[in-house]
C-alpha cells in the first residue's frame, strides 16, 4: 500500500480482516506521514522513498516498484499517494494497482478534485475506485458511489462525506483484489 498523508483509507483497509493479512508493506514518499504510524501500529513493515533522492519520475517510480517487489506483494493499493507513478511502474503490475479518487470519474481527475467539483457547481459528486493505467485517474472503474452536494458545503464538509463512502467501498474493492476476483476485459472491470 502506498500513502502520503493521514491514511484514513489505509486505516479502513488495515481494519478489514479479509485485507489485513495481505498487507506486507506500506510505502510513503513522506517520512512524516501519519499513514506510516498507522502501519507500524498494525505491525506492518514500512518504507520511505523520497522524491528528492531521485532525478526524475522514472527513477522514483523504479525505486517504489523495487520496494513493492522485494516485499513479495502481488498488487498495489494507492491510499492517498500524492505522487504520479510513471508508465514503467504501471507496466510492472498490470491491472494490479488500485486507486481511490474523491470524484465521480471521469469528472475532475487529478489533484484538488473536491474543490474543482464545488467550483463547478455540481449537484452530485462522489468517489471512484479504479485500476491505475498510464494516465492520471483514467483507468477502468471498479466501483463508484455518488455523494450529493449540499448547498452550504465547503471542501471540508463535502470531502468528509466522500470519505465516509471511501472507507466503505475501498475495503470491498481491495477484498475483491486480494481474493483475485477483479478481472479486466476490454478495459471494463468484472468483479466476480
Ligand atoms: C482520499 O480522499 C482519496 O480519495 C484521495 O486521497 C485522499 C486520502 O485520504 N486519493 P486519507 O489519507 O486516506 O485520509
Amino acid at each position: 500500500m502506498l500513502a502520503s498523508g493521514s491514511g484514513t483509507n489505509l486505516q479502513a483497509l488495515l481494519d478489514t480482516p479479509e485485507v489485513r493479512p495481505h498487507v506486507v508493506l506500506v510505502v510513503s514518499d513522506r517520512p512524516d506521514a501519519r499513514a506510516l504510524e498507522r502501519a507500524a501500529a498494525h505491525d506492518v513493515p514500512t518504507a520511505t522513498v523520497l522524491w528528492s533522492d531521485h532525478d526524475d519520475r522514472d527513477s522514483f517510480s523504479a525505486s517504489v516498484a523495487d520496494a513493492v517487489e522485494d516485499s513479495g506483494a502481488k498488487g498495489v493499493v494507492l491510499a492517498g499517494f500524492m505522487r504520479v507513478l510513471g508508465p514503467s511502474f504501471v507496466a510492472r503490475f498490470p491491472n494490479r494497482i488500485l486507486n481511490i479518487h474523491p470524484s465521480l470519474l471521469p469528472a475532475f481527475p487529478g489533484g484538488r478534485a473536491v474543490e474543482a467539483a464545488l467550483r463547478h457547481g455540481v449537484a452530485v459528486s462522489g468517489v471512484t475506485v479504479h485500476i491505475v493505467d498510464e494516465g492520471v485517474d483514467t483507468g477502468p472503474i471498479v466501483a463508484q458511489v455518488p455523494v450529493p452536494v449540499e448547498p452550504d458545503d465547503t471542501v471540508e464538509t463535502l470531502h468528509a462525506r466522500i470519505q465516509l463512502e471511501e472507507h466503505r467501498i475501498y475495503p470491498e474493492a481491495v477484498t475483491a483484489l486480494v481474493q483475485g476476483r477483479i478481472e479486466v476485459v476490454d478495459r471494463k472491470v468484472v468483479v466476480r
